[in-house]
């Protein structure tokens, strides 16, 4: 029970790491709100289900004002709604580049800039933002991705100084995980998947649940005194 008594709101939420990490969160003793565009491909007691487009202003501000009027506060954040539109630079669209950066960066903003400073005025709490190991390393096909990824590590070591000042004590911290089996992955090549796993020194592709387990260390009193850091999650894997 290392998140009794505590609120989170994880985006993305419905499925893949998204529900992971609102399982074992809620398993902990966390409520959890999962934000998601579709609707939750699971159900647990303490894991509440609300709709939301993380590109969407105003519904960022509806959700964090039903959180904080419903439970009071949120003690931590996961910024983990994510898409990927790949193609060679030469081939990306203005559509394929404003999509990704409009769901995986300002998405990431759109909230956090309510929630930061509401941790920031409460006394403390947690902010765990999703990157990539592409946004640490870059790769093939993936431009706009990898500038979202390595766009949330700068938003984390930024938001881990501004809202500690003034005593606000909230921790920021990135995530980059390796290939983790998900429907993100769904369209890429098994022949690619299998020259992935022989990338890593651990010879396979994550489970979203080992991310998960490193987010509970990020989310709980464990990780009191990490900040600004970028966690790689990814079986010693380098693009
Ligand atoms: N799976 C991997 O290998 C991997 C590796 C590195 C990073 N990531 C990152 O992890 C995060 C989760 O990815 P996943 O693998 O679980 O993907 P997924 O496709 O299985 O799940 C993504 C979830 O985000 C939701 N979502 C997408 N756009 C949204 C939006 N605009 N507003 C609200 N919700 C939205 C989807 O509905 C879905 O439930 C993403 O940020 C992804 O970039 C994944």
């Amino acid at each position: 029970m290392r998140l009794q008594g505590k609120v989170a709101l994880i985006t993305g939420g419905a499925r893949g790491l998204g529900q992971a990490m609102a399982e074992l969160f809620a398993n902990e003793g966390c409520k959890v709100i999962a934000a998601d565009m579709g609707d939750l491909s699971y159900t647990h007691e303490n894991v509440e289900g609300v709709q939301l487009n993380v590109t969407d202003v105003e519904g960022c501000k509806s959700v964090y004002d039903y959180v904080v009027n419903k439970y009071g506060k949120i003690d931590i954040l996961v910024n983990n709604a994510g898409i990927t539109r790949d193609a060679m630079t030469r081939k990306m669209t203005d559509d394929m580049w404003d999509l990704v950066v409009d769901v995986n960066l300002k998405g990431v903003f759109n909230l956090t800039r309510h929630v930061g400073p509401h941790m920031q005025a409460n006394g403390g709490g947690s902010i765990i933002n999703i990157s990539s190991i592409v946004g640490v390393y870059g790769n093939i096909g993936q431009a706009n991705y990898a500038a979202t990824k390595a766009g949330v590590i700068g938003l984390s070591k930024t938001w881990a100084k501004e809202f500690a000042m003034k005593g606000g004590n909230v921790r920021v911290n990135a995530i980059a995980p390796g290939y983790v089996m998900t429907d993100i992955l769904k369209t890429v090549p098994q022949e690619l998947l299998d020259k992935f796993a022989s990338w890593t020194m651990l010879g396979r592709l994550g489970q979203p649940e080992e991310i998960a387990k490193a987010a509970l260390f990020l989310a709980s009193d464990d990780a009191s005194y990490v900040t600004g850091h970028v966690l790689e999650v990814n079986g010693g894997m380098r693009l």
